[in-house]
């Protein structure tokens, strides 16, 4: 029987999720709140923020919604799942509990260290003046982070000391991240590429998807601020097998084992932020949720019913419909265009052109993040804008298709890396 979806968020994660859901002959009437110019086109959008939990539940009700799928940090970590199961209703995801993992640094620090689960060494500081003391005794290049939620962008990789001066007075004086920055993590740089690991779970069994890659900084060679994400690859070609059975047993099964041990049931998608140093795989953080934009590149792998692995998450049956869980062979790529100036400030409002002439291409999907219509016309409305995504058989294949499509699209001060997945090639 098919049942009714509400999706919570309105970036291109969410996209990603109501374009494949949309694909599933057993999903009935789709929700996207509040959804971007994207979710639009193939789903209702429903004026309802991310965190008008109530309101949300409310609508749930009403349009006897059968699971709700959110999508950003913080509405899990506020707490969305706990309001929709107070009113009865079928939704996927962690707790507020669960969701500490990602809300608070300073505990996954702490259960990492308990748990002896590979992370940089660390601190943590409630104070400029010991966080300061710290960082001149340690030396640089060193890491400072704001511990509570901060877009993506409270972290500050600091390559002198004057920088690190520089980020704790951002963090803890100017406040340039409000509460986010009270308590602050102060830790060991970690050299060696990045990859990122998402785990579906219900609870008990989990999953584990094929290994991506998020390129952070947002200019080319990884110059620049740290972004929310400017692309994604997956698979990753150089993430063997081994690697993947390692990172199971050393990081993401204690880390369910920790949680259960706490009494936390964590039920969902954890997303540990890995570096590959050359002493194996080490955790730079915990997500509670899917990554932006990792999961435009999983929609586009997943050859499996999306809606089934999120109703066996919350049913407790991953253990037999995980087993099946299908991929489409070759590489998917999504490259992000953002607005000029992100992560800092920039303009919005601008018209965007080429997307139709980008999706000419069969392989190409246009996921969209930060849109809406103006007067019917397509505009800008957010940081990042667009991601567009190819699949092909090999990752340089993905990658050719998706930059083709990138460069029919324009819009006044848009931006994007050239090199995403470049350094996997070789
Ligand atoms: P996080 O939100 O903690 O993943 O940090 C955002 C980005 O900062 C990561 O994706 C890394 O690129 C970088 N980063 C965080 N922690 C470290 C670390 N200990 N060493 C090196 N780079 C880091
Ligand atoms: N792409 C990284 C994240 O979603 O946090």
């Amino acid at each position: 029987m098919a049942i009714d979806v509400l999706v919570v968020g309105g970036g291109g994660r969410e996209h990603a999720l109501a374009w494949k859901l949309k694909q599933s002959p057993r999903v009935g009437k789709l929700y996207v709140a509040p959804g971007n110019a994207g979710t639009a086109n193939l789903a209702e959008n429903v004026p309802i923020g991310v965190m008008e939990f109530e309101k949300l539940a409310a609508f749930a009700r009403e349009k006897k919604v059968g699971l709700t799928i959110p999508g950003p940090d913080d509405a899990f970590v506020g707490g969305i799942v706990d309001v929709f199961k107070s009113h009865g209703l079928r939704v996927w995801g962690p707790t507020r509990e669960a969701a500490q993992i990602e809300g608070s640094k300073a505990f996954a620090k702490q259960l990492m260290h308990e748990t002896k689960i590979p992370t940089a060494e660390f601190g943590v500081f409630t104070t400029p003046h010991t966080a300061l003391a710290h960082v001149r005794a340690r030396g640089v290049p060193i890491v400072i982070k704001a511990s509570g939620l901060a877009l993506g962008k409270g972290v500050y990789v600091c390559r002198t000391v004057a920088e690190a001066e520089q980020a704790i007075q951002e963090i803890m004086v100017d406040r340039a991240h409000k509460g986010a920055g009270d308590e602050i993590v102060i830790e060991e740089y970690l050299d060696g590429p990045e990859i990122s690991i998402h785990a579906l779970t219900d609870g008990s069994a989990h999953i584990l998807f094929p290994p991506s890659q998020d390129h952070k900084p947002a200019l080319d060679g990884d110059q620049g601020k740290n972004t929310g994400g400017m692309g994604t690859i997956a698979p990753v070609p150089w993430v063997t097998t081994e690697m993947m059975a390692g990172i199971d047993s050393q990081v993401v099964a204690p880390t369910f084992e920790a949680l259960e041990k706490r009494g936390t049931l964590f039920q969902g998608l954890l997303f540990p932020g890995l570096k590959v140093t050359l002493e194996g795989p080490k955790v730079l953080e915990y997500n509670a949720r899917f990554g932006d934009p990792e999961t435009q590149v999983y929609m586009r792998l997943l050859k499996t019913d999306v809606l089934d692995l999120f109703e066996a998450s919350v049913d407790g049956t991953l253990d037999t419909v995980g087993r099946s869980i299908e991929w489409n062979r070759g590489f998917a790529v999504n490259v992000v265009i953002a607005s000029g100036g992100y992560p800092d400030a920039y303009k919005t409002g601008f018209p965007v052109s080429g997307i139709m002439e980008a999706e000419q291409d069969e392989h190409v999907v246009v996921f969209h993040a930060g849109t809406k219509k103006e007067n019917g016309i397509l505009v800008t409305s957010g940081g990042r804008v667009l991601g567009v995504s190819a699949i092909g058989g090999t990752l340089k294949q993905a990658l050719d298709r998706a930059y083709a499509a990138v460069d029919k699209i324009h819009f006044e001060g848009m931006h994007f890396r050239r090199d995403i997945g470049a350094r996997s090639l070789s």
